[in-house]
């Protein structure tokens, strides 16, 4: 890794975490792209699984298996390489935290 990554590495994790002490409620960086696909509300039923109300710790491991190559997909394995772990599991936390 690059000298460069790393300062924007650490650049991304301090807006990561003044983003999750202020406005820990509002949706996270990166998850409004999520919903492009999978639907928003649990009750509607598409192709692509729901995420509202998944069990966090259930998210963060299927984004990490996807980013190894590890869980078979179609999309997800190039989604899921995009997202630091920091990022992912804010974004599993939030989608969590969602009711429907
Ligand atoms: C381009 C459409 C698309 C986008 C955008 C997308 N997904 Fe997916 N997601 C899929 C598809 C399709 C699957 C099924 C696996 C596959 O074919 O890749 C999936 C599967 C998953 C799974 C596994 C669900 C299960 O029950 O196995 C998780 C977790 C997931 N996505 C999380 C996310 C997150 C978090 C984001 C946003 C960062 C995201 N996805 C963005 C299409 C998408």
């Amino acid at each position: 890794m690059d000298k460069r990554h790393t300062v924007a590495l650490h650049v991304g994790a301090a807006v990561l975490f003044f983003s999750f002490a202020s406005v820990a409620a509002e949706i996270p960086p990166g998850a409004a792209a999520c919903s492009g696909c999978h639907a928003a509300k649990s009750t509607v039923v598409t192709p692509v699984p729901g995420l509202n109300g998944r069990d966090a710790a259930q998210i963060m491991v299927a984004m990490k298996e996807f980013r190894m190559g590890q869980r078979p997909a179609t999309v997800m394995d190039r989604i899921a390489k995009g997202f630091t772990d920091d990022e992912i599991n804010a974004i599993a936390a939030w989608y969590a935290a969602q009711k429907d």
